[in-house]
């Protein structure tokens, strides 16, 4: 019987034979010696089989395993300069688990659609793994921000009698004999929340049935959504910026390996630090207009205008005071000028887009009741939201990150995909 270890935990053992579970990633021969190239989890190691050490038998079994077959090592960890984790295994002796014949991922090249055809199998590659990693750590370090400022996580329903962000996108579904959707968001419900613990913020998938095929695009999607009492828009976007920049400067630190194997260029993150650039909305369509664009007061910005105003930057950019009539019915109008709201747009570098939307909300009864007509929205299903502004109504502000975003921009990915476990895309809900 040897010490149980893992790949991250082997620089423990040098020296020692050691016991380690997990899967054939890849094996090379050459004659004498096989290269296994094993996986745990972990990490990714070679152990080394040397016929004339091993002995036939067990020479044998080794070259008798294929990719991904479940196995257990026995081997004697060295310490290597050129191996990639800076370790290797001596291998003693191999335990087969459980076989694995004709793996459908093989170590060449595929096509995505195969590839997400079988995205059970391809979150075991390392790059996977890797952007799965990171993708929790850096939901660790929202918790773990947002707890440390007196924050409490409060859970908003999935199912919903209503929707949060207008009346298209939904999916629908019964709820016995009544309609329901899912959530687009938890914001109202957080604005109660807030109303009754101050400080609040949920973490968990939204729903958009929208028909938009773009590299920004999920059906499915994780959202974290503050709503802090008593804040203004001044308030929500100092918080921003510093949650944004603690987020990826906490993934720099912690997931260095991880960014190491997907070849995520680092210097570009190292400079995500507040303050972040801010441009009112005017002057983000007069710049674009001077740039060429073709867009208007009142135009909404496509992909490539947001692209380009990020552009400009090295860090995250603020797009402040939108029109209001481009927007939800919630936000709380500029009272100087009321045609535009105290929102704020959180562009992401590189191309990612929008990252964050958020806003102050309207506090006062009748200006939200007023709203609530304009946008034909019925009091059967937003009473309680109207409850809001009538019992001890506050100032209040929040906003709503997407998770998937956000991981996609810190791991420089292609497409969003890759930054969910299995994601829900239009025409795609396998596995
Ligand atoms: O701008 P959105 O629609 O804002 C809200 O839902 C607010 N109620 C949030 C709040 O104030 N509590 O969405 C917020 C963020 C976007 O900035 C984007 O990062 C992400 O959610 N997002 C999507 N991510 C992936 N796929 C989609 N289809 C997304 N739609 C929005
Ligand atoms: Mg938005």
């Amino acid at each position: 019987m040897y010490p149980v270890t893992t790949i991250q935990e082997i620089g423990q053992f040098v020296g020692q034979t050691v016991t380690l579970r997990g899967w054939l990633y890849n094996k090379r021969s050459s004659g004498k010696i096989q290269f296994l190239q094993v996986r745990d989890g972990t990490g990714v190691i070679q152990c080394v089989a040397v016929k004339n050490e091993v002995g036939d038998e067990i020479f044998e079994k080794c070259s008798k395993l294929t990719q991904e077959t479940s196995l257990v090592v026995h081997g004697t960890v060295r310490a290597d300069e050129r191996a990639a984790g800076g370790y290797e295994v001596t291998l003693v002796d191999v335990e087969p688990v459980g076989g694995s014949v004709d793996y459908p991922i093989t170590l060449k090249e595929h096509g995505v659609d195969f590839l997400l055809d079988h995205r059970h199998l391809w979150i075991r590659t390392p790059r996977q793994r890797a952007i799965l990693k990171i993708r929790a750590e850096v939901q660790r370090a929202m918790a773990e921000f947002l707890d440390a400022e007196g924050f409490t996580r409060v859970d908003p329903p999935v199912l919903t009698p209503s929707s949060a962000e207008g009346t298209t996108e939904l999916f629908h579904i019964k709820y016995f004999d009544e309609d329901a959707y899912l959530t687009q968001s938890g914001q109202m419900y957080m604005e109660a929340a807030a109303m009754a613990l101050g400080k609040v913020y949920s973490m968990g998938p939204t729903f958009r049935a929208e028909r938009s095929k773009t590299r920004r695009h999920l059906i499915e999607f994780w959202m974290i959504e503050p709503e802090m009492a008593y804040f203004t828009h001044e308030d929500n976007v100092a918080l921003q910026e510093r949650f944004v920049s603690h987020v990826v400067q906490h993934t720099l630190k912690h997931c260095s390996r991880e960014l190491e194997t997907i070849g995520r260029d680092v210097s570009k993150l190292e400079r995500v630090t507040a303050p972040f650039p801010r441009m009112t909305y005017d002057e983000a369509v007069e710049w674009l207009q001077k740039q060429g664009h073709d867009i208007q007061w009142g135009d909404d910005f496509g992909a490539p205008h947001e692209t380009a105003l990020a552009e400009q930057f090295d860090r995250p950019v603020f797009i402040e005071r939108y029109p209001t009539a481009l927007k939800a019915f919630y936000m709380q109008p500029d009272p100087a000028r009321p045609e535009v709201v105290l929102c704020a747009d959180l562009l992401a570098p590189e191309g990612y887009g929008e990252i964050i939307g958020g806003s102050e909300r309207i506090h006062d009864y009748d200006l939200m009741k007023q709203r609530f007509e304009e946008h034909h929205l019925p009091e059967a299903s937003y009473g309680w939201y109207l409850d809001l502004r009538k019992y001890g109504s506050v100032p209040h502000s929040g906003f709503g990150i997407g998770l998937e975003r956000t991981v996609a921009w810190i791991c420089g990915l292609e497409h969003v995909r890759e930054a969910n476990p299995f994601p829900r895309m239009l025409y795609r809900l396998y596995p």
